[in-house]
């Protein structure tokens, strides 16, 4: 919900951009970390969502951790001045660069993906005369029961280790004396809104904190990763999370020896609500069985509806709420069908130069923006 000086200024500004409501983070932020501290589990805030600056460095100030998955999102993170002992770095690909400025920064944990790896960050950390602390990435085979492109721990997935490539594992890090192992990583999807998945994932956690002990291994974190879904449908009424009933089923399930740690990469539920896409409707189309809404923001700005057949609440701002209600295809201007933001869309009756409000996009808008049509970068403005 915008508020009359808010849309006010809207309409002096040049559209697209992507309006951020600080506040509304803000809100996000406090609750999740009281809820967090309540069981003393550790949240890094997983960078790909949004690296906005300002958006890091409300997340720095509140004091959570950086979880990236590139040297530049390392190098960002730290530059904003999130505390390396706080900085873990996954992701399937490092290169030896990446690797190498990671370990310069001292960070706290490299995120292991493959047997391989293990080998290639041991080298290196030999080289620069470094211990460097890493957790294995453990695809767990559970279902997140959420849209296929973003479920990450089916056995099929190119991410983590399988449970079979375990005890080569064992023996590689045997092997690798630059290497500590301190704990065991999980990420199984994201947009997930089934608590059950949770529940899942800590069982097979429990199964594997077990093998890792028998074979001689007290890890000290178990890294569970992030997912937490957010109400795509309802922006205002659920602009924050229930972080609390979430922490819960980690606390009711996962299994913790003392002196353990729970660790959390939550990218999406932190920052989800408090962004929107703003921008003017260019043209007004009527056919004979579709009406369409050309908007001046398009798949360049946001990606999720093209990618993944994202839904996001789409508002018409200005518009009189007394209009009568009108089925549009709302769509951006980019040379490409898949181009459009949502079908049947029911707005009031609207017209060229409205603005439209694009909502919950703070997560995986921005940071997804790309050049296509040689289109200017998206711009943002904050509350
Ligand atoms: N940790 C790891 C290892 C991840 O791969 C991800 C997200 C996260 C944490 C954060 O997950 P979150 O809490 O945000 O669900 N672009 C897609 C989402 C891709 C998620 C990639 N990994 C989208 O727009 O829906």
């Amino acid at each position: 919900m915008f508020s009359r000086d808010t849309v006010a200024r809207f309409q002096n500004l040049e559209t697209p951009f992507y309006y951020y409501d600080l506040n509304v983070l803000d809100q996000t932020l406090m609750s999740c970390k009281a809820a967090s501290e309540k069981f003393a589990f550790h949240v890094h805030y997983a960078l790909k969502a949004n690296f906005n600056e300002q958006i890091l460095k409300a997340i720095q100030k509140s004091g959570f951790g950086a979880d990236c998955v590139s040297g530049n999102e390392v190098k960002k993170a730290i530059e904003i001045g999130f505390d390396p002992g706080k900085v873990v770095f996954a992701g399937v690909g490092k290169s030896d660069r990446e690797i190498n400025e990671a370990l310069d920064n001292n960070i706290y944990c490299f995120n292991v993906e493959s047997v391989q790896e293990l080998g290639v960050i041991n080298e290196l950390a030999l080289k620069q005369g470094k211990q460097a602390r890493v957790a294995i990435r453990i695809n767990p085979n559970v279902d997140a029961h959420t849209h296929q492109y973003i479920t990450t721990g089916l056995e099929e997935n190119k991410f983590g280790v399988n449970q079979w490539e375990l005890p080569a594992c064992v023996e590689e890090l045997k092997r690798c004396s630059n290497l500590e192992l301190i704990g065991i990583h999980f990420h199984v999807g994201s947009q997930i809104t089934n608590l059950d998945v949770f529940k899942s994932l800590c069982l097979k956690v429990n199964e594997l904190n077990t093998w890792f002990l028998e074979r001689g291994f007290d890890l000290k974190v178990l890294n569970v990763g992030g997912g937490l879904g957010v109400d795509y449908h309802h922006p205002d009424e659920n602009a924050v999370n229930d972080f609390m009933s979430f922490f819960e089923i980690y606390d009711r399930f996962l299994e913790r020896r003392t002196g353990q740690e729970v660790h959390f990469e939550l990218g999406r539920a932190l920052v989800a609500q408090c962004g929107s896409l703003i921008s003017r409707i260019l043209y007004v189309k009527n056919g004979l069985k579709k009406n369409f809404l050309v908007l001046d923001a398009g798949m360049t700005e946001l990606m999720r509806p093209a990618l993944y057949q994202a839904y996001h609440k789409i508002e018409n701002i200005t518009a009189d709420s007394a209009n009568s209600i009108v089925s549009y295809d709302v769509v951006g201007p980019i040379c490409e069908s898949t181009d459009c933001f949502g079908k049947e869309v029911e707005l009031p009756e609207s017209k060229r130069g409205d603005i439209i409000a694009i909502r919950s996009a703070g997560a995986y808008g921005e940071v997804m923006a790309s050049g296509y049509n040689l289109r200017e970068r998206v711009r943002s403005v904050y509350s």
